[in-house]
């Protein structure tokens, strides 16, 4: 067992954990942050992405201890975020989600992409979005909802 300290969603939080407990199940399981959801678990649909220091990762196959020091956020955190707010219209407009199971990790890979300007082209959003998997939508939405994202904020001041 381990002391972590780290920030999470802007809070400072002190616990002690198992050495081997994941980022994901820590958020989930320590802190009841269920927004970060676990599919796969093992680094390969996007479910689980959360940003650690502004960097999306993924957070299955993150060790907690490695974020010792470091500010994680969750998708708990994005409720009043002026771009999430667009992008949660856009993906509701363009169909961008069915279940909603892969979306808490899709809408923050999105805004990442937007925010790096990685989405210029249909073709360049679905190579970004490539780490994330859908079993619903079958992307047409998620392309045509991250598209009329970017535009909108291009547009905006937020
Ligand atoms: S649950 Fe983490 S990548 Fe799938
Ligand atoms: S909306 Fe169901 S997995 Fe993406």
């Amino acid at each position: 067992m381990s002391t972590i300290s780290l920030t999470v969603n802007g809070i400072a939080v002190v616990d002690v954990i198992d050495d081997r407990t994941t980022l994901a199940d820590f958020l989930r399981d320590h802190l009841n942050l269920t927004g970060t959801h676990l599919a796969c678990e093992h680094g390969v649909c996007g479910a689980c992405t959360v940003l650690v220091d502004e960097v999306p990762i993924r957070a299955c196959i993150t060790l907690a201890l490695s974020v010792e020091g470091k500010s994680a956020r969750t998708i708990e955190d994005f409720e009043d975020d002026p771009k999430m707010e667009v992008i949660r219209e856009c993906f509701s407009e363009a169909h961008g989600l069915q279940c909603g199971f892969c979306t808490s990790g899709m809408v923050l890979t999105v805004r990442d992409m937007i925010q790096r300007g990685r989405c210029v082209n249909e073709q360049e959003i679905r190579r970004e979005l490539a780490g994330n998997l859908c079993r619903c939508t079958g992307y047409s939405g998620i392309v045509k909802a991250t598209e009329l994202a970017r535009d909108r904020l291009k547009n905006s001041a937020v």
